[in-house]
């Protein structure tokens, strides 16, 4: 493949990830994902973030740069924005073929570089301020956005075509389909990658929310033209959208997030379903929107970004062993960890003999910030009265969820 030019003396070096393999060794891609590097061309070469040797990343990259007429060993610099291996995996190798090449990463990045590459010659710390002259007007500009995703992150800003790579900020799921630009895609395909960009932030980046709002903060200074992530689309048309999308994402974490109830269940022999379906009732009778999900069926990747954008949630399971029925355990534990805060919840569940779910519930979400609908526990199967009630306390949640204002202009 061929490189691709995003502006004078910028182009896209990166891969199309197609592969069965899981983001992270957890997160499945079935639409694949892109792993974006860039060669800027001054007086001076500089690749701005790596490949991992992944689904034949590592040869896309050397043959796009041959493709420009630039060989590894012509490479002056490399820029490390972010030192996780999805970004640096080949950093050893591109460093052997590249004798001259000088390693750039933040000051935090320098010991990472170390300890994962074992590289420590030609290895410069840079942080907020300082800048790289590459001659031929291209001048880098650094700026430290820490937590965003690890601590070490840093963005690059190139000036004189006012290109902001800010590596993870920003990025999605979701492989090219044609064009590696935003202005060049249809509004279906936008939609596309809004929801994996969706779950790309509440699986990868959500718990640093307030790190995004400071990294937006301070890049926000910036004339920015364009925005060159190291996963997605390459913002030329309107990088404003991704950047509005980034903020209200990370706003979830604030306020409550939309107008949207998303509902988990679990069950074993069907008594706690069959409240669910009275609980749905509920909501539907007060037209809120809703997305259903069954543990352990569905994965706790969609779970999460269903969860990120809800407003609501219902956690449907029954009691197990004294306690919560474990798969809903694992994803409660995954919710709370990505920090998922300030919800409107409603829990239900069936139970033999002791009841046990709601006291592990409870103690579990106490520091989460919901607000919560008064439970509601059966034993055995639902009686009349208990239907009647779920359909109650279902419509109570959705009156209360459909008072939540829209946020993001592409929702739903
Ligand atoms: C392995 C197992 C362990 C259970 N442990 C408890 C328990 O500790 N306390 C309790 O009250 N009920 C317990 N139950 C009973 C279930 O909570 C009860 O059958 C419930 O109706 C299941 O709901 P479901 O039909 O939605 O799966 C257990 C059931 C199973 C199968």
């Amino acid at each position: 493949m061929k490189a691709i030019e995003i502006v004078d003396g910028i182009h896209w070096i990166g891969a199309n990830i197609s592969t069965n393999d899981l983001f992270e060794g957890m997160w499945p891609i079935p639409h694949g994902v892109t792993i974006n590097s860039y060669v800027i061309i001054g007086e001076k070469i500089a690749i701005v973030d790596l490949v991992r040797d992944w689904a034949g990343a590592s040869t896309y990259l050397i043959d796009e740069l041959r493709s420009l007429g630039i060989n590894p060993q012509d490479v002056d610099y490399f820029i490390l924005n972010h030192l996780e291996p999805d970004h640096t995996g080949d950093l050893r190798a591109m460093y052997e073929l590249s004798e001259k090449a000088e390693i750039i990463t933040s000051k935090k990045g320098v010991p990472l570089v170390q300890a994962f590459y074992g590289l420590n010659e030609k290895v410069r710390g840079v942080g907020s301020g300082d800048t790289l002259d590459l001659g031929k007007g291209k001048i880098l500009h650094f700026f430290d956005i820490p937590n965003v995703h690890w601590p070490e992150t840093m963005a690059t800003y190139e000036a004189s075509t006012k290109t902001l790579l800010p590596c993870d900020a920003f990025g999605s799921f979701g492989a090219f389909k044609g064009s590696i630009f935003d202005d060049s895609v249809s509004q279906a395909d936008h939609k596309f990658y809004e929801r994996e960009s969706l779950r790309y932030y509440a699986n990868i980046v959500g718990p640093y929310s307030s790190s995004v709002l400071k990294a937006i903060e301070v890049l926000g200074s910036l004339e920015i033209k364009i925005i060159a992530p190291s996963h997605g689309l390459v913002w030329r048309g309107n990088p404003t959208r991704i950047i509005e999308r980034y903020l209200v994402y990370a706003n979830y974490m604030n306020y409550y997030a939309e107008p949207k109830i998303s509902i988990i269940c679990g069950s074993m022999y069907g008594h706690t379903e069959l409240m669910l379906r009275a609980v749905l009732q509920g909501i539907a009778s007060e037209g809120v929107l809703t997305e259903i999900f069954r543990v352990p069926n569905d994965h706790i990747s969609y779970i999460l970004a269903s969860v990120w954008e809800s407003a609501g949630l219902v956690f449907g399971m029954p009691t197990y062993e004294y306690k919560m029925y474990p798969p809903m355990r694992d994803a409660l534990t995954q919710i709370i960890h990505k920090k998922a805060m300030h919800k409107k919840v409603f829990r239900f569940g069936s139970f033999g003999w002791s009841g046990g779910a709601q006291k592990e519930f409870d103690a579990l979400i106490e520091k989460m910030k919901w607000d919560i609908i008064e439970p509601l526990e059966f034993q055995g199967g639902p009686t009349d009265a208990d239907l009647d009630l779920a359909f109650e306390r279902g419509a109570t949640l959705a009156r209360e969820v459909k008072q939540i204002p829209i946020k993001l202009k592409e929702f739903p």
